[in-house]
């Protein structure tokens, strides 16, 4: 049997690309250049299944291009707003993510810009770097205390727990959430977390509130002006999720207003490009989408939708199938 024909639109981790030689009749992206909306309708036309990643646009445009040949998307990464899941069920495509092989990194990640944050380190560092510093003194840089403080997940799916638990067990914080799904008791208990009604009585409460639910339409802005005037003037902002939960907008001027103390975002509406503020203010931490950036996990995800992939093609149950 011949293999399928497979495109692959970035560059993937090494040994996932010798897997995917292997396995496929694969053209990788060796420049790792983005595609255009042209280059992913070709490739739907060329192809059985498209390896895609957050950085495609697969819209109706994409989906629903003539003579299409795919009908299989094995997206690189857990989000799949970037791609027209309706569109793709209409069509009759099936589409498979990577979830699980990211949490812990991720959850790394909220927590290294919850730290941050708090206790001006990436301030200290470019202090430093810019040979500003002229020593210690009992009132420098002085940040705020994390242990026994309380962090609000919005979104207590798999990333929200991992961070619950770095948070809980690591730092003794006590964890409240908002989810629209029931949370097992069993999972509720082991951070002796407090299930709030609403995302606003999270934004009251929290002295960090991290934002771990995924982009879809209700979540849009989800973060707005209103919630963040909710927020403590102490409290901080994680983003790990998706940029347009948050409005970008509202949050610069609540970080210029002082409406809140900080944040710390892995994501951003546009990317790669975001507003200056959010490069320039002090009480910004910034990383650019790093939270899956581990070599161990990057592989992972590169062998997750290989293995999405080659269940299709074997006709068996797809382990992460979203649609
Ligand atoms: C994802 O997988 O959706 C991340 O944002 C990239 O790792």
């Amino acid at each position: 049997m011949s293999k399928p024909v497979a495109i692959v639109t970035r560059k993937w981790p090494e040994s996932c690309e010798e897997r995917l030689k292997e396995l496929f009749d694969v053209t990788l992206n060796a420049n790792d250049k983005p595609f255009t909306e042209e280059q992913l309708k070709t490739a739907m036309q060329n192809c059985d299944v498209l390896m895609p990643t957050v950085t495609d646009k697969i819209n109706a445009n994409v989906l629903s291009v003539e003579n299409r040949r795919v009908n299989m998307i094995g997206n690189f990464g857990v989000g799949f707003n970037h791609i027209d899941i309706e569109v793709a069920k209409k069509n009759g495509i099936t589409v498979s993510n990577t979830p699980a092989v990211l949490t812990d990194c991720t959850a790394d990640i909220g927590m290294s810009l919850l730290l941050m944050v708090a206790r001006r380190v990436g301030e200290g560092e470019r202090e430093l770097r810019a040979n500003k510093w002229t020593g210690w003194r009992p009132t420098h840089l002085l940040g705020t205390k994390v242990t026994g403080k309380t962090l609000g997940i919005i979104g207590f799916g798999r990333i929200g727990q991992a961070l619950a638990k770095r948070a809980k067990f690591g730092f003794d914080m006590k964890i409240v959430f908002w989810d629209p799904f029931d949370i097992s008791v069993d999972v509720v208990n082991k951070f002796e977390a407090t299930k709030l009604d609403t995302i606003e009585d999270v934004c009251k409460e929290g002295d960090f509130i991290s934002v771990n639910c995924p982009a879809t339409k209700e979540t849009f802005h989800l973060i707005d002006e209103k919630k963040l005037k909710l927020m403590k003037n102490t409290a901080f902002l994680i983003n790990t999720a998706r940029g347009d939960i948050i409005d970008e907008t509202a949050l610069v001027q609540a970080l210029k207003n002082k409406t809140i103390a900080g944040v710390g975002l892995d994501v951003f509406e546009t990317e790669p490009n975001l507003p200056e503020e959010l490069k320039t203010l002090e009480n910004v931490v910034s990383f650019p989408h790093l939270g899956s950036a581990s070599i161990e996990t990057r592989i992972a995800m590169g062998n997750t939708a290989i293995e999405n992939s080659l269940a299709f093609f074997e006709k068996r149950d797809l382990p992460n199938k979203v649609v």
